[in-house]
């Protein structure tokens, strides 16, 4: 069967040929109608959920690109665009006129890569830094040009902790948070993602640290420890992540932590 303008038709979706992905309502024709309606319309889009969302935790942040005109559709009036509807994409690059959502908004994006490092006793490694008063990190950083998450991670803790690749056993993705901060008048979206990085504590050697930057002290803290503590530690929320982990109930996806 063909659905003339299907997708784009522009009496079913307000600017259709814009790339919206929270798109509401989304009657699309994607898998197909009546009859011979997809049967994966349901398992279809978990698979490829869960499949972006590990490709994410490989690959840097996707983008959109540069616009681009939008292919032409043949004759059908349902199909022709007006021209700020023309190849629009959300985003840095988006077109004037075009729909940005606020996931892909033009503020620029910060990737950090950060590292919960526990030994097999379930201890946690914090990092404390001078400033704001003082607080105490889990190791991490920002992505350098073209790093994975996981190689950030890697360089990460051997800048910091002096700890080699084979000595880390690298584990799920726990956490992530995302932050706006004004940087220098512009805001900047900070998305940070906190990976269980196993290590025998032995193996990390603080002078052997490259980049030790402001870390003023290196403490292995005890869950216990972590849930009662006064001091500020980042990110909030860290003392249940690692009371869970070490309880054996490590998070099937993601928490997403607030501060
Ligand atoms: C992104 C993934 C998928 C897309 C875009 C997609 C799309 C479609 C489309 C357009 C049709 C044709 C409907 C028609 O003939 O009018 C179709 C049919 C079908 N799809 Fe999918 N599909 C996807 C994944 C899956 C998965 C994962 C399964 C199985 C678990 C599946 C099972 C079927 C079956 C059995 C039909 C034939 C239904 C019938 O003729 O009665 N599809 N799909």
């Amino acid at each position: 069967m063909l659905f003339a303008a299907a997708n784009r038709d522009p009496d079913a979706f307000t600017t259709p040929n814009a790339l919206i992905l929270d798109r509401s309502p989304n009657r699309h024709l994607g898998y197909g109608w009546g009859a011979h309606a997809c049967l994966g319309t349901v398992m279809a889009p978990r698979a490829l959920t869960a499949l972006v969302d590990a490709l994410l935790d490989t690959a840097r942040v996707l983008r959109p690109g540069r616009a681009r005109p939008a292919p032409a559709y043949g004759h059908d009036a349902h199909l022709r665009q007006s021209s700020s509807q023309a190849g629009c994409v959300s985003g840095p690059t988006a077109a004037p006129g075009c729909h940005t959502d606020d996931m892909l908004a033009s503020r620029p994006l910060r990737e950090a890569a950060r590292a919960v490092v526990m030994d097999a006793d379930h201890r946690v490694l914090l990092l404390r830094y001078d400033e704001n008063g003082g607080f105490w990190a889990t190791p991490g950083g920002s992505l350098e040009e073209g790093e994975t998450y996981a190689i950030a991670t890697y360089r990460e803790l051997r800048e910091e902790l002096g700890v080699d690749e084979e000595a880390v056993q690298m584990g799920p993705r726990l956490a992530e948070r995302s932050k706006d901060h004004l940087v220098g008048g512009r805001e900047v979206r900070q998305v940070e993602r906190y990976f269980l990085a196993r290590v025998t504590a032995t193996d990390v050697d603080p002078c052997r640290a490259t980049q030790p930057d402001n870390i003023r002290e290196y403490r292995w803290w005890t869950p216990a420890e972590l849930h009662s503590t006064r001091e500020t530690v980042y990110p909030v929320g860290l003392a249940d992540l690692v009371r869970a982990v070490a309880e054996g109930r490590t998070p099937d996806k993601p928490v997403v932590l607030a501060g």
